[in-house]
C-alpha cells in the first residue's frame, strides 16, 4: 500500500519553492490576516495533489488506507459532513419518486434527501423504552412484507444516545428481499476499530454505511466517510451522486485531518480505545455510589463514548443537569435531554476533564434528594399522511394558532429533541392528541422546533393553505 499521507504532502509542499498562481486567494501567506497561520497547508487541486472528485492519487490512497481499516470495500472521504453522504446514498439507492423505508428517529438529512428525490417514505418506529432508538428485526420484517416495493431500508445506528440495533440480523432480512440497507454510524466512526469496541455496521452486513469521523475521533468538524460493500449498490452512480452533493473545491485541510485522524487509530489505536475505555470504567465506578444521579452502563449503552448523566428523582430535569454543569462547574455536554444530559468521551480527553466530571456528578448527587424513576416510556403516533413530503413541503403554507390546527394539514416539520422524532412531518394531518402533546412539551420546556411562538406568547403552527 502507499505511503504518502496526505498531510506530509501539504507540508512539504509549504516547506517547497512552489508559488501559488492559484485559488485559495490567501496563497499560503503568513501576512493574510488574523487566519492566516492556519491556511499554510490550504491549497485547492493542483499537479500531484490529486481531486476528490475523480481520485487516484494521494487522495485514493488514503482512502484505501481508509477502507483497509475499517473493512470496506470502497471508502469515500466526505468533506461535507454525513449529511452528504446521506443524501448521496438515499438518491444512489432509491430511485427518483421509488419508495424508501426509515426509521422515524432519522436525522433531517435523510428527509431532505427524500424531498429532493420526491421518495415515498414508510416508517419504522424505533422499540418503545424510556430511550427510544433501537429497531427491532421484527418490526423491519413486517414493514418489508407490507411495502415490497421498497428498495432500501435507512437507519440510524448507534443513535445520538449510543443506542445500536442488531444490524446483523436487520441485513440479512433486508438481503432476502433484495433490499439495500443504508445505515446512518454519524455516531459510530470508532466502532469496529478495536475488538473490545461494538461492531460496525459494515462488519455486520450493512451496505452502505456513513460515519461522522469529527464527532467521535480526533478529525475536524465537517469530515466524514461512506463505506460501501456488496452488489446491492450501484457504486457508480454512489460516485455520482458524491460529486452532486460535494463541493467542487473539497478541503485539502479536511481530508488531511480524515488521514492524519486514521493514521494516529493505525498507530496509536490501542492506546486510545484503552484510555476512552479506562474513562468509562472510571466514570461508572466512580459514581456507582450516586443515589439521585445514575449512569446506565453498557448494557444499556452500546457505545462507551456516551455518558448519560440520568436524573433517578423526579426533582431534576435534564436541562437542569446540564446548566449546572456549565454555569458551576465550567463542564459543557453535548446536549440536554428530558431527564439527562449527554456527555461525549473520547481517547482523546484529559484526565483532569474526567476527574472534574466524576466530581461534579458526584457533587450534584449529594445536593439531590428523593429517589424516582428514570423516565418513562415515550410512544409516538405517526399523524395520517394525505400529501406525500415533497409536495407538501412546497405547497402554499399559512400560519394558524394552536387552537385551530385540528384537521390541518402540516406545511413545515415539528421535531422534539431528544428523541429527535418528528412529531409531524410535513403532509400529515394534526389532531387533538398530538397538538396538547405539543403544548405539554413546550409547557415542559422541552426543546420543541417548528412551533412560531408569537410576542403575546401565542403559539402557530405552519399549515398548508386549504385551496392548495
Ligand atoms: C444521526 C446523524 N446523522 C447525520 C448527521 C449529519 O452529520 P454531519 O454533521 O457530519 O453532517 C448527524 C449530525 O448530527 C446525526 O446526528
Amino acid at each position: 500500500m502507499a505511503k504518502k499521507h496526505i498531510l506530509d504532502e501539504l507540508q512539504n509542499l509549504r516547506d517547497s519553492d512552489l508559488y501559488p498562481l492559484h485559488m485559495p486567494g490567501h496563497k499560503r501567506n503568513k501576512n493574510a490576516g488574523p487566519m492566516a497561520g492556519y491556511m499554510d497547508i490550504d491549497i485547492t487541486e493542483i499537479d500531484d495533489y490529486d481531486n476528490l472528485h475523480d481520485a487516484e492519487g494521494m487522495i485514493l490512497d488514503a482512502e484505501k488506507r481508509a477502507a483497509k481499516l475499517y473493512g470496506a470495500e470502497e471508502t469515500h472521504f466526505l468533506v461535507n459532513g454525513s449529511t452528504c453522504g446521506v443524501l448521496s446514498a438515499v438518491s444512489a439507492a432509491v430511485s427518483k419518486g421509488g419508495k424508501l423505508i426509515t426509521a422515524r428517529n432519522c436525522h433531517k438529512s435523510l428527509y431532505n434527501a427524500a424531498y429532493l428525490r420526491e421518495l415515498s417514505l414508510s416508517y419504522i418506529m424505533p422499540e418503545c423504552t424510556w430511550l427510544l432508538g433501537r429497531i427491532s428485526p421484527s418490526s423491519v420484517r413486517e414493514t418489508l412484507l407490507q411495502n415490497e416495493d421498497a428498495q432500501a431500508l435507512f437507519i440510524t445506528s448507534p443513535t445520538y444516545e449510543g443506542i445500536s440495533s442488531d444490524i446483523r440480523s436487520i441485513a440479512d432480512i433486508c438481503h432476502e428481499k433484495g433490499v439495500i440497507l443504508i445505515v446512518d454510524s454519524a455516531h459510530g466512526a470508532h466502532f469496529g476499530l478495536d475488538d473490545r469496541l461494538p461492531k460496525s455496521a459494515l462488519n455486520e452486513g450493512a451496505d452502505i454505511v456513513i460515519c461522522s469521523v469529527h464527532k467521535t475521533l480526533a478529525s475536524m468538524t465537517q469530515t466524514a466517510l461512506i463505506h460501501v460493500q456488496g452488489d446491492f449498490v450501484n457504486r457508480e452512480r454512489l460516485r455520482r451522486y458524491l460529486r452532486i452533493y460535494q463541493s467542487s473545491s473539497p478541503s485539502y485541510v479536511l481530508m488531511a485531518s480524515i488521514d492524519s485522524c486514521l493514521r494516529d487509530i493505525e498507530e496509536r489505536g490501542e492506546e486510545v480505545f484503552s484510555r476512552l475505555l479506562a474513562y468509562r470504567t472510571r466514570i461508572e465506578k466512580e459514581t456507582a455510589g450516586c443515589r439521585n444521579i445514575f449512569i446506565p452502563d453498557m448494557n444499556e449503552i452500546t457505545d462507551p463514548g456516551k455518558v448519560l448523566i440520568c436524573s433517578a428523582s423526579a426533582n431534576i430535569t435534564g436541562q437542569q443537569i446540564y446548566d449546572i454543569l456549565r454555569l458551576e462547574y465550567h463542564l459543557q455536554l453535548e446536549m440536554a435531554g428530558d431527564t439527562y444530559g449527554l456527555a461525549i468521551i473520547t481517547g482523546y480527553d484529559t484526565d483532569e476533564g474526567i476527574d472534574r466530571l466524576i466530581q461534579a456528578i458526584k457533587d450534584m448527587d449529594l445536593r439531590l434528594a428523593g429517589k424516582g424513576n428514570p423516565g418513562e416510556y415515550k410512544t409516538f403516533n405517526i399523524p395520517r399522511a394525505v400529501f406525500p413530503l415533497y409536495k407538501a413541503w412546497d405547497a402554499d403554507c399559512e400560519y394558524v394558532d394552536i387552537s385551530a390546527a385540528a384537521g390541518r394539514i402540516a406545511g413545515d416539520f415539528i421535531n422534539l429533541y431528544p428523541p429527535g422524532i418528528p412529531l409531524i412531518v410535513p403532509g400529515e394531518t394534526f389532531d387533538k392528541d398530538l397538538i396538547a402533546e405539543i403544548g405539554e412539551y413546550i409547557n415542559a420546556g422541552m426543546n420543541v422546533q417548528g412551533v412560531e411562538i408569537a410576542h403575546a406568547g401565542d403559539r402557530r403552527l405552519k399549515v398548508i393553505k386549504s385551496e392548495s
